[in-house]
């Protein structure tokens, strides 16, 4: 018996539930930045994965065929670069000169390079729109709160009104396309396979590795 396509995305999301439950308040931050947490090396890396994900979306589009699926990629593709324009502004408010960064000069991360291999509808709305996006809301939900610690009260109100609240739509797009595609065995077990690449991926989340029920021991199957 197949299971309902219902059931097993909530299962994912309660699995990714359960990793992120196991993180530290700042572990993403530290994770992401190599230990350098503070408010501007961490919206420059902000850039760096609002370019991958706006790059992504774009590269997939013309080559998924429906038509939800080409919505969802198409908003984000949008609503990614806005973000990035919007992080590029208060990056100039904090003094820094956004036009002298390049957020790709040392590449495209690891999990770009795993997500854009990626070939069929399922496995891209999984470590995309339905994994990475989940990941950004993890690790906003952390950056507001270190914003707010640090007195940065004005990066913290950009992510609340409007970075975050995007992000949590690309993710649900992201859900609803794999309810409605991920209706085999396997295409759940694509789907499965790049939530879970995802995870053991992202920068982000790498300090979960080093814990002893990290993400490494989940076995892809
Ligand atoms: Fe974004
Ligand atoms: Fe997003």
């Amino acid at each position: 018996m197949p299971v309902n396509s219902h059931d097993f995305v909530a299962a994912l999301v309660a699995e990714m539930d359960g990793l992120f439950a196991q993180l530290g308040e700042t572990d993403t931050l530290e994770s992401e930045a190599e230990g350098r947490v503070d408010v501007v090396t961490l919206l420059k890396l902000a850039l760096k994965s609002e370019m991958e994900a706006s790059e992504l979306a774009a590269l997939w589009l013309p080559t998924t065929p429906e038509v939800d699926a080409k919505m969802c990629l198409a908003l984000q593709c949008g609503d990614e670069m806005k973000h990035y324009g919007l992080i590029s502004e208060r990056l100039a408010q904090l003094g820094e000169d956004p036009a002298a960064f390049d957020p790709l000069a040392d590449g495209h991360s690891p999990l770009y390079q795993y997500l854009r291999g990626l070939r069929t509808t399922v496995e891209r709305i999984a470590g995309g729109p339905f994994a990475s996006e989940a990941i950004a809301q993890v690790r906003n939900r952390q950056f507001v709160a270190f914003c707010r610690s640090a007195g940065d009260g004005q990066t913290a109100d950009l992510y609340e009104s409007v970075i975050q609240p995007e992000e949590a739509h690309h993710h649900r797009l992201g859900r609803q396309v794999l309810e409605k595609h991920a209706v085999t065995p396997e295409l759940q077990e694509l789907a499965l396979a790049a939530t879970r690449n995802t995870l053991a991926i992202a920068d982000e989340l790498r300090n979960l590795a080093a814990k002893t029920t990290g993400i490494h021991s989940i076995p892809v199957s």
